[in-house]
Parts: structure tokens; C-alpha cells; sequence
């Protein structure tokens, strides 16, 4: 029997972002000894990288929010693809989440009378973004932490999970190793919630950092969970350019809800040219009034800048592409020019959006009070995941339940941007209480210990080979494959030699080989994130391919209208008996006529 230290929780939460966090507190208040585990350091998170606020329709900037405009938004945002019930549950709930997160300590922006101030943001018709200067998801964090710690949760620090355990079909704990020893552990629990993030190292221009490989969607799928709209990869408009050591990190959204306009290398507002339909009547059609929206002017209609991520970012893209881009391949956002508008412009922005201005600053020596920033797509965000109870937040996995970006159904083909926060907080709240309740009715599962066995072997292989392949070259080369072939624009053609590359790569993977011990070893963790990786990346791809149409963040120059038949289902993917993925449409239920009524009164 292979050496390892085991542990037993009764709930086990893998992942101390946002909704592992909430998710930890609520199993926590529910009676239950609850185990978080991290993949790097309590506090370090994706989470913080929803920089621009938290979507959530309190309705203090206007009155004429509420939960039914949020919603009619976000499936509107999601191009109708979205699970409804997560969708009406995130708007009614939010609000109720966020005054929980400042009662907690959070010190949100106040308006003038003293409610949570709000900002306009992308797709949201009204200012609904409760934040913290540019630095929201980070006083979440710290907030949902201190929560945490209070409560006495036990958290396991700088462990990496390799793999589910099962008793049949149920969910009975993971298996892993300390990053910094190598050291195996085994954790037992009654119920397991994945919040495990995302998967954008899968490409090369990310904002998101080097935890996020996809690792709770591959070792779901390995498991037999479901994994459902891999298709729709968020590219967020505005990520850094230049240097090349900066490339894609975050520019916040909040930038735009500011104030901030894009403009091509000749000076021209270029968002002004392709206003789709549906938002023809909701976006100003001249500056002035787009100015006058952010400032709050009820009556004005919102900045085309403020159009929905998965548009804003083809239209930079044909920028570049035409030759209109800025010289280091990017264009202009410029916050710079509210000068002309309003006294003491230089103080309002290093106040609004303090981190941006030492983000440049320091990174790129760039004053934004005085200049344009050059900004450009970054692989942001996966709309697509674990498929869930709307409700309960399990999977199709019993005692299994995945709560935030590694769960999908809530946004559909794209994701607003502010509603991840407020995702993570309404169903990592939910996942924590449905884990509680069934790890109470539950009783303990069996290890099965000769599986426990082979997994330690499988995962030491590449130490026991003298040559081989180089685990940062094939990482390095996925990135590629994904960012050209399975980008913001895809064409079947494209995506075939990228599915012949993931096949190459996976060959590839099998020789590796790892020299030095499996104290702290980079090269052994990049061996095991590459196995997670190349699962996410197929998922992608295969799912890519199937949809044949553009809708969302998902975009096909050989399909570039949306498909009636393609409106009406997901796509799921899932591991077959034959190991090999499997792609299948499924059909959306019926949305009940309330909710349509509620869709039809906001269009
Ligand atoms: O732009 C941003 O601040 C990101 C927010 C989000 O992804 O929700």
C-alpha cells in the first residue's frame, strides 16, 4: 500500500477562491467538519481578478433595477443558451449575498448617500456593479477568508488533487500531493465540492495565472461528471500588450464603465461602427450621450465600448487584423481624455481605478492619467464546465458538487462581466449547503485501496524514465495550438489540426521524463497540470466543432450566423466506456412562461 497521510472531512471543498470559500462557510455553519484545500495559498485566487465590481441589482445608483432586468441581461449576454434556473436564481439572490459579503467586513465604494455605490459595466443595462475601486474581487477574498478562518475551517495549503475517488458512483474524496514535499495525501469525505477555477493557461495570452489549468473539469470528466459548454471560452477585450513579460494581464472592465473609449492607431472610435440589432436601441450612437451614461444620466444610452465582452473583443481583433492596430499589436484605451470632461481628472482616476494606475505605471511605464493604454484580448474566463443541479449545484456524479467557474450552466454562451462574483457567492453559498445536507444523510464510502495504489504509480512514472520529453515544451506548445487554431475565430479546418496537435501532444506527454526529487519539482507539477490541460483543450475542440454556428464568446468564420437548431440545445462531453470523448447536443429545457414574460417585458 502506497505511503500517504489521510484525512477525513465530512464536506472536503477543493479550491479557496470565492466559491470554495463561501462554499467552506456555509457546509461550516451547517454543523459539518469541512476541509479546504488550495492549490497554492489561502488568498491567492483568480477571484481577484474580477477587478471592476459585483454584479448584483441592488438598485441604489437606479431605482429602476431589479432582479428581473439582471436576469433578462444575463440570458440576454448568454445568447439564450444559458440553464434559466441558475440564471433567475443568481439575480434574485445576489443582492442578499453582496449585503451578507459587507455585513462580513467588505468596505465597498459608497454613493453619496451612503448606499453601495454601483458602475455601469458591459451588458448590464444599468449601473449594477457594486465594487471597490479596481479591486473587487480582492476585498471578496480577503473578506470570505477572515470569514473562513474564524469559523476554524482546516485549510490544507499548496495541494495539488490528482485524482477523484468512487465508491460505484459516488464521490468519496481525492487523492493528491503536497506541492512543496511531494509528499501523497489521501482525503476521505462524505460529500467533495470542486471550485476549482479555470482552465486559461490552456492558451498562451491569459490573464489568469498558473493554478488555472482546468484541473477540476479533466479530473471531473476522468471521474465521469459531464462537462457541458466547452465551446465558449471567454476572451476579455482588454488585457496588457506590451511588454511582452506582461502580455495578458487584466485591464479592468471598469476602465470602459469609467469613461475609457478605444480607438484605432488613426484616432477612430472604431466601436461605433458595428452595433449589433439586438442592441441597436440600448447604445448611444455619438459620444456625448455615451458619455453621459457613464456619468450616470438615466435618460442616455450606454458607450458601444460597454457592448458585451465576446463583441468588444472581435471588433479589436478586426482592428488588428486590418492594420488599424496600435504598434505593439494591440489598440488604444484611453481614460486619459476625460480631462476635457471634468476637473481634476488625473486624482478621479487614480482613485476610481488605483490599481490600473500602478499596473501601468510600474509594468509598463505608462502614466494613465496622461495616456492611452494599448490593450488587447486575453483569455479571461470558461463559460463552459461541470454540468450541475440549477438548484443544488451536484453533478451528475451523487456526493459531487462544483460551484463557480469550473461549474457552468449560469452563463451560457458568454458571461457578463461582474457576474462571476456574483456566481461564485450565490452558488458556492448553495453547493456548501446541499454538500452539508448530503454528507449528513450520507454514510462513509470505501476506499478502494488497490486504485488508490495505481494512481500513486501512473502519477511517479515520469521518474522513473532517463529521457525524454520536456513537460514546459509541450506545455508551450498546447499554448500555442489553442491560441491560433481554437481563438476568438475558428474555422473547422483549423480546428481539426488542433485536435491532431492535442493527439501529438498527448503521445508527447506519455515520454516524458522529470530528473531531481519530488521535493517542490516544477517540472512534476507541469507533468500533472498538462494531463488536465490536454483534457479542457480537446473538450474545447470537440465541442467547437460540433457547434456550427457563432453565438457568444464562440465564433466561426465558417458558420457566422447563429443557427436555430444550435439555439434550442447544449453540448455535452463526456468520457465513454471506450475511454474517448464523447460529444453530445442536448436539448434546453422549456422556460416557463413567467420567466419568458419576464424576458419579453425587458427586450
Ligand atoms: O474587467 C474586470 O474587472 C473583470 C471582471 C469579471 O471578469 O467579472
Amino acid at each position: 500500500m502506497v505511503e500517504c497521510q489521510r484525512y477525513k472531512h465530512d464536506v472536503l471543498v477543493i479550491g479557496a477562491g470565492g466559491a470554495g470559500l463561501r462554499a467552506a462557510i456555509e457546509a461550516a455553519n451547517a454543523g459539518v467538519s469541512v476541509g479546504l484545500i488550495c492549490k497554492s495559498l489561502l488568498g491567492k485566487a483568480h477571484t481577484v481578478m474580477a477587478e471592476g465590481g459585483v454584479a448584483a441589482a441592488l438598485a441604489n445608483v437606479d431605482d429602476r433595477d431589479s432582479w428581473k432586468v439582471h436576469f433578462a441581461d444575463t440570458m440576454r449576454g448568454g445568447q439564450y443558451v444559458n440553464n434559466w434556473r441558475m440564471a433567475e436564481i443568481h439575480a434574485k439572490e445576489a443582492p442578499d449575498r453582496v449585503r451578507e459579503l459587507e455585513a462580513w467586513g467588505a468596505v465597498f465604494d459608497r454613493t453619496k448617500d451612503g448606499k453601495i455605490l454601483q458602475r455601469n459595466f458591459g451588458g448590464h443595462k444599468y449601473p449594477r456593479l457594486a465594487h471597490v475601486g479596481d479591486r473587487t474581487g480582492l476585498e471578496i477574498i480577503r473578506t470570505l477568508q477572515d470569514h473562513a478562518i474564524y469559523l476554524g475551517i482546516d485549510v490544507h495549503m499548496e495541494f495539488t488533487t490528482v485524482s477523484l475517488l468512487k465508491d460505484g458512483q459516488r464521490v468519496i474524496g481525492v487523492f493528491g500531493y503536497d506541492r512543496e514535499r511531494g509528499r501523497f495525501k489521501l482525503f476521505q469525505a462524505k460529500a467533495v465540492v470542486f471550485a476549482t477555477g479555470g482552465i486559461g493557461k490552456a492558451y498562451r495570452i491569459t490573464s489568469n495565472s498558473w493554478e488555472s489549468t482546468g484541473d477540476g473539469h479533466a479530473l471531473a470528466y476522468q471521474a465521469g461528471a459531464e462537462l457541458i459548454d466547452m465551446e465558449f471560452v471567454q476572451f476579455h477585450p482588454t488585457g496588457m500588450v506590451w511588454p511582452p513579460s506582461v502580455q495578458g494581464i487584466l485591464v479592468t472592465e471598469g476602465v470602459r464603465g469609467e469613461g475609457g473609449i478605444l480607438r484605432n492607431r488613426e484616432g477612430k472610435r472604431f466601436m461605433f461602427d458595428d452595433i449589433p440589432d439586438i442592441y441597436k436601441n440600448q447604445t448611444a450612437d455619438n459620444e456625448e450621450e455615451g458619455w453621459r451614461y457613464t456619468q450616470g444620466d438615466k435618460n442616455a444610452r450606454r458607450p458601444p465600448e460597454l457592448l458585451t465582452r465576446d463583441h468588444v473583443a472581435r471588433c479589436i481583433v478586426r482592428e488588428i487584423k486590418e492594420g488599424r492596430g496600435s504598434p505593439h499589436g494591440g489598440v488604444f484605451l484611453d481614460i486619459a481624455w476625460i480631462k476635457e470632461r471634468i476637473p481634476n481628472s488625473a486624482e478621479h482616476i487614480k482613485r476610481k481605478l488605483p490599481s490600473m494606475y500602478h499596473q501601468f505605471k510600474q509594468l509598463a511605464d505608462i502614466d494613465i492619467t496622461k495616456e492611452a493604454m494599448e490593450i488587447g484580448p486575453t483569455t479571461h474566463y470558461i463559460m463552459g464546465g461541470i454540468r450541475v443541479n440549477a438548484d443544488t449545484q451536484m453533478s451528475t456524479l451523487p456526493g459531487f458538487f462544483a460551484a463557480g467557474e469550473c461549474a457552468a450552466g449560469i452563463n451560457g454562451a458568454n458571461r457578463l462581466g461582474g457576474n462571476s462574483l456574483s456566481d461564485i457567492i450565490v452558488f458556492g453559498k448553495r453547493a456548501g449547503e446541499y454538500a452539508a445536507k448530503f454528507a449528513k444523510e450520507a454514510g462513509e464510502g470505501t476506499i478502494d485501496e488497490k486504485e488508490v495504489d495505481d494512481i500513486a504509480k501512473r502519477v511517479l512514472e515520469p521518474f522513473d524514465r532517463s529521457s525524454g520529453e520536456n513537460p514546459f515544451q509541450i506545455q508551450r506548445d498546447l499554448q500555442v495550438a489553442m491560441q491560433d487554431l481554437v481563438g476568438i475565430v475558428r474555422t473547422q479546418k483549423e480546428m481539426l489540426t488542433a485536435l491532431e496537435k492535442i493527439e501529438e501532444l498527448k503521445e508527447r506527454t506519455k515520454k516524458i521524463s522529470i530528473t531531481g526529487n519530488r521535493e517542490y519539482n516544477p517540472s512534476w507539477h507541469t507533468t500533472l497540470d498538462l494531463n488536465n490541460l490536454l483534457i479542457v483543450s480537446e473538450a474545447i475542440t470537440r465541442s467547437a466543432l460540433e457547434r456550427k454556428e457563432s453565438r457568444g464568446g464562440h465564433f466561426r468564420d465558417d458558420y457566422p450566423k447563429k443557427d436555430e437548431v444550435f439555439s434550442k440545445c447544449n453540448i455535452v462531453s463526456s468520457k465513454g466506456f471506450d475511454g474517448k470523448m464523447q460529444i453530445v447536443n442536448v436539448p434546453i429545457p422549456e422556460m416557463p412562461p413567467e420567466l419568458k414574460q419576464v424576458i419579453e417585458e425587458n427586450k
